[in-house]
Order: C-alpha cells, then structure tokens, then sequence
C-alpha cells in the first residue's frame, strides 16, 4: 500500500499518566517495545507491536524504515513558547518586567515589518523540528502579519501549532499597543482565516493582565464565549512584582486568576505560563473549570521568577504541559527543558520520575492542550508525529546509557544529559520533516 510506511525501532510512549512509575513492566501507563514497529497509514497511526511479530503480517510493498538502534518517541509538544523572541534568547540580568522592557518590547517591535516576521517564523518552526518539538502553542507579536507568517509556514509543513495575536492596550511601548476594538476585530479575522485550517488553531491572547486594560480584557473574554473550540493563552502569576501589580491595578480582585476568571477567561483551553504564585482556592478553581498550567522550569530560573510547586497542581488534578517560554527560557529542547523542571522540582523535595517528565512532555501535554486524542503517543488513528532518538548522540550519553539496560535509567540519562543532538530525526504525520545529515 503507497499510504503506508512502518518504522522499525525501539519504541517508547505513555498510554497514561506514569506517576511515580519506574518500571515499565509494572506499569500499564507506559508501554516500550525493544524491538518495534509503528505502523503508519496515510498519516496516522496504524498499530505498533513488536517488529517480529508484525513483519511477517505486512504485505511486501510496505516500506519499512529502518531505525533499529534507535528510540521512536512521540513528537515533543511545547505548551508556551514566543516565536518573536527567539533573537533575544540568553539575554543578560534582568528580572522579568525590566526584561519585557529592555529586551521582549523591542524585539517584537520588528515584527511590524511582514518580511522579518517571515524570516523568524521559517527559522523557529526549523528550529522546533530540529529540536523534535511537533506541536507548540505560540504567542506571536501583537501585529496580525506575525500571526500569518507562524502559521503561513507551519501549514507549509502540515504541523500541529497553535498561535494568535498579542492583545496589549496599556502598560507598554506606543508602537505595540492595539485598542479595545481593533484587537477584538484582528483576532476575529485572524480566526476566520487560520482556524481549524490544517492542522492550525487559534489562541486569543491578552499578554497578561498588566498590559490589557479592563475593556480589553472583557472583549478577549467575549471572543473566547464566541469561540469555545479557540484556545485562551497568556501568563499568570509568574514574578512577584508583577503580582504585587495585578493586586493594585485589580483592587477588587480575590487574586490573579481571579481577574481572568471575571472577565471569562478560565475555561476549557485556557492556558496559563508559570503559575508560581496560587492558592489553593486559585488552584481549585483552575481544575474545576479545565484551565492548564504551561511549567515553564528553564524561564523560572533564567529570569528569576521563582520554583513551580507541581505536586500542590497535581494534587488539584490540574492539566499541566512543560513550556519552553523561550525567549525567557533558554532552550527550545523539550529534553533539557524537562532536566530543568527535575532539578526544579528536587530544589522543593518533590520527585519527578523519568516515565512522568517524559509525559509531561508528550501525553500529558496533549491533554493539558485538550489534545490527546489526536497526539502524545501512538494509540491507532492518532496523527503519526515522532521523534527518533539517537543515544549514541554525544560519546558522553553513549558511554552513560551503555551502563544500563533498564529503560528508566537509559530514560533519565538521555533527559538529563540530552538536547538537539539526540534527535536523528522528527517525522510530521508519517513525513520525514527534518533529519541530520
Ligand atoms: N509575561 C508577559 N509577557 C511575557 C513574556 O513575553 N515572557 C514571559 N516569560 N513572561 C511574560
Ligand atoms: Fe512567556
């Protein structure tokens, strides 16, 4: 069949959330097969299995890509990332409002012209791809052609990404300030022209509450009323200048969340970076009405933001994803950004075993992106988005994972010690999209 190809290598993914699982074989949420084969039909998954067993079964014009001393993986998802920040990455000593200031503003400034917005966008979506990263949720820059170049170039790859234009009316430089009604209207054309096109969404995105006036912040809600199948996506909590100046701008507000919560903005597909400063009740609340936490561990550090407490999140049930947050954060690999949240979480005394990063990653990113029944592992029918992993990347991970023959540890290696390097290769619905060499 030409709409089918198989893919021989080890493979590894969650059909659950692993816990504190370190033993696939007494776990049922994660499932790894040493020598296996995944089976793709016209861009989805058809079965994976061991490669033995299911060889003999597929008819002789099959292709089989042989990946054997490799890792096949599913595709890694990145719940919070800047695409116009990208030129500004590992840049010095501020903390975040200054950071915004003497660095994010100006960037995004650039983006008003179309020509460079295309150049970052076809160098971030490259760069995603060569990090392994299939699916991202993306904040472009306040200019609706920033929004057209993210998507005009993930549609060129048929990539699953979501993105939307910046809502910002106060608080900020003059020449990055939309109004109350051009910002509705922008993002409304701007989800009549790319929403649900491909496999592209729309995210309505006020930037957080400091830059959107109370008007904003109301209209934001309305569209997301008008749209429930559209994401919400923007920042809460994360540095506590920032909170001190929500509580002052939001005199009558219980907390943060409370301010989106009024205006509409809590709901399913709501995505909030950093969380670092809930309560409890902030917490419940988060839960009870399906919003998602984007653990963004390499942001927190770079800027200075704080430690996300991810065991009071999961206590609450709480979906959470990890999120690069790049420009803030200071890598887009989805491996050193999940040895980032370990360390973050071992700094608090909380475990983060190596099956329940990886997940954070892959299908638990999925659900916080209310997207798992599409991707984040390889049940049959879901869109066929992978990574092939090379532990012989770099001669230290080699001689680390030669060690062992236990796959949590080999696991836990290649997330610590891991990066770019490790991925051979990433395959968008079954298609080779970016390999080395
Ligand atoms: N809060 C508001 N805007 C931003 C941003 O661009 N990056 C981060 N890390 N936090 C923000
Ligand atoms: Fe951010």
């Amino acid at each position: 069949m030409a709409n089918t190809t198989a893919f021989r290598a080890s493979i590894l993914h969650c059909l659950a959330d692993p816990g504190s699982a370190t033993d696939h074989n007494k776990t049922s949420a994660v499932e790894y097969i040493d020598d296996g084969l995944l089976i793709v039909e016209r861009g989805l998954v058809r079965e994976t299995g061991n490669a033995e067993a299911l060889l003999g079964g597929l008819s002789e014009d099959i292709k089989v890509v042989d990946h054997r001393d490799k890792l096949i993986v599913p595709g890694m998802i990145d719940c919070h990332v800047h695409f116009p920040q990208v030129d500004i990455i590992a840049s010095y000593g501020e903390q975040l409002l200054d950071w915004l200031n003497r660095y994010a503003y100006p960037a995004e400034q650039k983006f008003a012209d179309a020509a460079h917005a295309a150049d970052v966008a076809d160098f971030f979506v490259d760069e995603l791809l060569r990090n392994g990263t299939t699916t991202a949720l993306v904040f472009a820059t306040v200019h609706p052609q920033s929004v057209d170049a993210i998507f005009d170039k993930a549609l060129r790859h048929n990539m699953r990404l979501t993105a939307g234009k910046v809502l910002m009316d106060r608080n900020c430089p003059e020449e990055l300030r939309d109004d109350v009604k051009s910002g509705y209207q922008d993002s409304l054309e701007l989800i009549r022209k790319w929403h649900g096109k491909g496999r592209l969404s729309y995210a309505i995105s006020p930037r957080f509450a400091v830059t959107s006036s109370e008007g904003q912040l109301a209209e934001a809600g309305r569209l997301a009323s008008e749209h429930s199948d559209v994401y919400v996506h923007t920042h809460l909590a994360e540095n506590s200048d920032e909170v001190e100046l929500i509580a002052k701008q939001f005199s009558w507000s219980r907390s943060y969340l409370d301010v989106y919560e009024h205006f509409g903005l809590l709901r399913e597909r709501s995505v909030f970076a950093h969380c670092l400063h809930l309560d409890d009740q902030d917490r419940r609340s988060m839960a009870d009405n399906g919003g998602a936490i984007a653990f963004c561990p390499t942001s927190n550090l770079f800027l200075g933001s704080g430690l996300f407490d991810l065991h009071s999140a999961r206590k609450k049930d709480i979906r959470v994803g990890l999120g690069s947050d790049v420009g803030g954060g200071t890598s887009l690999n989805m491996l050193r950004t999940a040895s980032e949240a370990y360390k973050v979480l071992h700094l608090q005394d909380q475990a983060l075993p190596p099956f329940r990063a990886f997940y954070l990653a892959t299908l638990g990113a999925a659900r916080a992106l209310y997207l798992d029944g599409k991707i984040g592992n390889f049940e049959p029918g879901k869109e066929a988005d992978f990574v092939v992993l090379d532990s012989n990347s770099t001669s230290i991970t080699s001689r680390r994972l030669s060690t062992s023959d236990d796959v949590a540890e080999k696991l836990f290696a290649l997330i610590m010690l891991g990066d770019d390097r490790a991925v051979a290769a990433t395959y968008l619905m079954g298609e080779l999209a970016h390999s080395v060499g």
